[in-house]
């Protein structure tokens, strides 16, 4: 089967967008992570699911591998057009989409009822993170995996240095929110260790902490778009990048990965 990963499977030529970019660490290790399970398990499919999973950028590729994918959104908007991308993709009875919020997400899904939990992009949006993470833990059968995925501090803070606004610079890193002012679009952002406390406290043993995007956000896209295999001497700068906790403190993203304890 071809890779159904964001990165390539929907890419006219092996030649990975700008876009792709952004989410080929996660995906690979989000990919193994679901592989460890279906070993770990002896089922063929998992059940999984992706709380604030939006329009399906990763459940609907999870469901290309096999998996049944159960994406929990506030958005009327975001669950339709997962309906319609899971359609095209081949894989709607595969794909269910509900609407509900991760703070009251055992009012439209049950506990322990899953073998992997995404929650990509959702803390930095939620009034109470700890609660978020608490929920999607509880969400995972006994040794379920937990793939994590916000706003990192470092990354917001060397961005807006780097595009002359010092001032915003400084106030995110002396901001409780990680926000450098009122216009940031970014309710909260996070430290890897915050993340990571956060994932422990909620009885999840944390296996990996990658960081996200290290380069891709920064480098002028003239230089990855016209430069032959630049693209792709990128994608394998990122990850070999996302493994090193130095560069976790100026990462864009901070993925954590975990299996839920006893
Ligand atoms: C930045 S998007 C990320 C979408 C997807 N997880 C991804 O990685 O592409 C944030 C998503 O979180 C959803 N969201 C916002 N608040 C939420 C909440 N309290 N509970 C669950 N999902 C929420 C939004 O509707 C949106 O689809």
């Amino acid at each position: 089967m071809p890779d159904p990963s964001p990165v390539f499977g929907r890419e006219a030529t092996s030649r990975p967008s700008r876009a792709s970019l952004r989410t080929a660490v996660v995906w690979d290790v989000l990919k193994d992570a679901l592989d460890r399970r279906v070993e770990a398990t002896g089922k063929d499919s998992l059940d999984v699911l992706d709380t604030g999973g939006g329009s399906g950028n990763f459940a609907v590729p999870v469901a290309r591998l096999g998996h049944r994918v159960t994406v929990v959104d506030p958005s009327p908007n975001a669950l339709f057009a997962l309906e319609r991308r899971a359609a095209e993709a081949g894989v709607a009875d595969l794909v269910t989409g509900v609407q509900g919020d991760i703070s009251g997400l055992f009012d439209v899904v049950g506990r322990e009822s899953y073998d992997a939990v995404l929650c990509h992009g959702v803390l930095e949006y939620v009034d109470d993170p700890a609660e978020g993470v608490r929920n999607a833990v509880a969400a995972l059968r006994p040794g379920g995996s937990l793939s994590l995925l916000a706003a990192g501090l470092g990354g917001a803070v060397l961005a807006r240095a780097l595009a002359g606004h010092f001032t915003e610079a400084r106030h995110a890193l002396s901001d409780p929110a990680g926000r450098w002012g009122a216009g940031d679009p970014v309710p909260r952002r996070f430290t890897a260790e915050q993340l990571a406390e956060l994932a422990d406290g909620a009885g999840l043993d944390v296996g990996a902490v990658h960081g996200v995007r290290v380069f891709a956000d920064l480098v002028p896209g003239v230089l990855v778009d016209t430069e032959p295999g630049a693209a792709e001497a990128l994608l394998k700068l990122e990850a070999a990048a996302a493994e090193l906790p130095s560069f976790h403190a100026v990462a864009t993203q901070l993925h954590v990965l975990g299996e839920k304890r006893g």
